[in-house]
């Protein structure tokens, strides 16, 4: 059965859409993909959004709906490009884009757009989206959703594995052999999206291609301490956490502690260390036992950041989640197909053990074709 996996990440980079054959048991088969652009104006307006500002209901309304728009665009034209008419698709996943995500506040709340009803009346497709707030509705985080996939798609009978996926924030799966009971998931901290945003206010580029220009700087292991001595490393899971913590205000005010004169390069070198070593240190302190790690997101397409992983992991294998079947760019979008598969289902989408849950539910709402 084919399925649609839709899904804007932290880094408000590009929409990834995947067409999916999913069945009850894996491996699920990516078919056809589709990166979908999102016009800067878009893209700038989402920004704003996460964070605090004047009118932010009548932005939301506005963006909730062109964002909808465009991911019934971003569908239309995976299914064009694959030659596959809606008709053969059972249903679109959508993740939306986050624009709020409060999990620990007194009324913990996410908040992601991309109207599925817009999306369910472009495309024809019955639409299942706003998988978050049920799980939070259980007393979890909502976050992150990715390893209860994981666990599906990814787990060995053998060896203790870590999956990593590297978006605008990091998250860790720990995939014990045998035991799905037990599977381990949390936010690790800053992915990508401090390397984008620093790159951007100090050579005006979107993201620093392959880390060159990270590896052209030197780690001040003195910042890196100082990032590393954030309160949420420390934290126990369950925990989830977005651009609402870790941003440029939160860099800035480190950095005014004493680092003035660093060089910028010197400071995009060290954040790299800080998503590679906050990785590792969550991995040591969660499961030390483990022996392979399979990487995905757009992080793995940065050279100075799988080297920076790479000497920290201990003599642990390294590779992409390709090995396992998936391409790094599609492991999320295809996520969000599954989860519509097991919504439509009766299946609960979401892990206890990950997200802090009482119980497993089943996740999202369902628009109708
Ligand atoms: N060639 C590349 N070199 C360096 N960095 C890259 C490259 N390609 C992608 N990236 C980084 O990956 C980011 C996009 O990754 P991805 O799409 O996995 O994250 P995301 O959209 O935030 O998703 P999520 O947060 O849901 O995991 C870009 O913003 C960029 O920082
Ligand atoms: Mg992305």
């Amino acid at each position: 059965m084919h399925y649609i996996g839709l899904l804007s990440g932290t880094s408000i980079d590009a929409i990834d859409a995947v067409l999916a054959s999913i069945g009850a048991e894996p491996p699920l088969r990516v078919r056809a993909t589709h990166s979908h652009p999102i016009p800067p104006e878009i893209r700038d307006a989402i920004a704003a959004l996460t964070q605090d500002g004047a009118s932010e209901i009548d932005r939301a309304g506005v963006l909730d709906m062109a964002v909808g728009e465009l991911f019934a665009d971003a569908a239309l034209a995976l299914l064009e490009n694959a030659g596959i008419a809606a008709k053969d698709v059972r249903a679109i996943g959508s993740h939306g884009q986050t624009i709020r995500h409060r999990p620990d506040a007194i009324k913990p709340f996410t908040f992601q757009i991309g109207n599925p009803s817009v999306i369910a009346e472009r495309t024809g497709i019955t639409t299942v989206a706003d998988f978050r707030a049920r799980d939070i509705a259980a007393g979890g985080q909502g976050a992150p959703l990715a390893p209860a996939f994981h666990a599906w798609a990814f787990a060995s009978s053998s060896a203790p594995r870590a999956i990593i996926n590297i978006g605008g924030m990091a998250n860790i799966t720990i995939l014990p052999p045998q035991d799905t009971s037990q599977v381990l998931g949390f936010d690790t901290g800053p992915g990508n999206t401090l390397l984008d945003q620093w790159i951007k206010r100090h050579r005006h580029l979107d993201c620093d291609e392959d880390g060159a220009w990270a590896a052209s700087g030197r780690v001040n292991e003195h910042l890196l301490a100082a990032c590393l001595g954030d309160a949420y490393f420390a934290l126990a899971p369950p925990k989830s956490t977005g651009r609402e913590h870790f941003n440029l205000n939160w860099l800035d005010r480190l950095l005014a502690n004493g680092f003035a004169r660093l060089s910028a390069v010197d400071v995009q070198a060290t954040l790299v260390a800080l998503t590679a070593q906050s990785i590792c240190d969550a991995m040591n302190r969660y499961a030390p036992e483990t022996a392979e790690v399979f990487v995905c997101g757009g992080g793995y397409r940065n050279a100075t950041l799988r080297k920076a992983l790479a000497a920290r992991v201990g003599g642990r294998r390294v590779a992409s989640t390709e090995a396992l079947g998936i391409h790094s760019d599609w492991v999320e979008a295809c996520l969000f197909a599954w989860l519509a598969r097991r919504t439509l289902a009766g299946e609960p989408g979401n892990l206890p053990s990950v997200t802090g849950a009482r119980r497993a539910v089943v996740l999202g709402g369902v628009y109708p074709s």
